[in-house]
């Protein structure tokens, strides 16, 4: 029998997914799960055939330049690939796969918990309670935005923008997106295309972020773009920190002219903003959107797919480079 495919994988996955990992490939994990800086990265890289990262580790053109000849495959466990150059891995001749659609379900309830929690100041009066402050009650306290009956706008009508706008319309409301095309109406499901992100915006009780992070999307949330916005309308992102332009967003909360945010991410991560951090307009959380324990274990198998269509001399289904 040949030897197995030597794989490292970077970060600790599910026992489910580590077990079959095991089965089919000689792994190298991380038994910290500590992020690995840029150097060890690079050396942990050095003997083995692929790797099987997440969006912690940054595969830049020169990272890439330095991974071995035998490297073959960077198969990702995200949908995103921001953290890949993915024109150098192509260059080299490195295969790059991710994992679609098994995290759309996951990203949009995120979406929602995010977009409810703001309008509803949820994180505040968690928080109210928690410290041992809640010690009044009228029908004035406490008063957030409805979202039944308003619009929300999808930035990117892809797998997860699909998902979230299928969600919100559980909740009554009417869906508006922008996208490079209009997508097929089985898919749309009634959901009004805008040409211009302008359109869109102008056009977003609530705007909802699932494009994903491009040159030409870095800080597309900016302070031009917010003026376009309803007055007091609601920012939720759970794509990627960089869409924003976090001191515009800031200013906007702290003004009124937003009236809350739901961030799942930031431009910093781990850590986030401090301040937005300091504001009583947002609900936050520390990229979770696709942290279920359903959806770990398909991320982790739909990568283990796309590494064994790669080994049997198939192309992979989630080839991106
Ligand atoms: C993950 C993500 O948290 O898929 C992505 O692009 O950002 C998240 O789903 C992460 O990449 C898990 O490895």
């Amino acid at each position: 029998m040949p030897d197995k495919p030597r794989l490292l994988i970077t970060r600790k996955l599910t026992d489910a997914v580590l077990m079959r990992a095991a089965r089919d490939y000689d792994v190298t994990v991380n038994a910290d799960d500590h992020v690995f800086a840029t150097d060890e990265l690079i050396a942990k890289c050095q003997d083995v055939d692929a790797v099987l990262p997440c969006h912690s580790e940054h595969f830049s053109a020169d990272v890439i330049s330095a991974l071995p000849k035998r490297l073959k495959i960077i198969a990702n466990h995200s949908v995103g690939v921001d953290h890949v150059d993915l024109v150098a891995a192509k260059d080299a001749g490195v295969v790059v796969t991710n994992t679609p659609d098994v995290l759309s379900d996951a990203t949009a309830e995120i979406a929602m918990l995010c977009m409810l929690g703001a309008a509803r100041r949820g994180a505040e009066g968690d928080a109210m309670i928690r410290a041992g402050k809640w010690d009044f009650w009228s029908p004035a306290f406490m008063v957030g935005r409805q979202v039944t009956g308003k619009r929300f706008g999808v930035l990117g009508m892809g797998r997860v923008g699909q998902v979230a706008a299928e969600r919100a319309r559980g909740f009554g409301m009417i869906v508006h997106y922008h996208n490079r095309k209009p997508v097929p109406e089985h898919l749309a499901k009634g959901a009004v295309f805008h040409d211009t992100v302008e359109g869109l915006f102008a056009n977003s009780d609530v705007l909802s972020l699932h494009c994903p992070a491009k040159p030409q999307t870095t800080g597309i949330i900016n302070k031009d773009t917010i003026a376009l916005l309803p007055d007091r309308a609601i920012l939720v992102n759970t794509a990627r920190g960089n869409l924003v332009d976090e001191a515009a967003l800031a200013d906007a909360l702290e003004s009124g002219k937003l009236f809350a945010a739901g961030l799942d991410v930031f431009c910093d991560e781990p850590g986030g903003n401090q301040r937005i951090s300091a504001l009583k307009n947002v609900f936050l959380l520390p990229h979770i959107g696709s942290a279920t324990e359903e959806t770990r274990d398909a991320m982790g198998y739909r990568a283990l797919d796309n590494l064994d269509a790669y080994f049997k001399g198939r192309e992979p289904g989630d080839r991106v480079a």
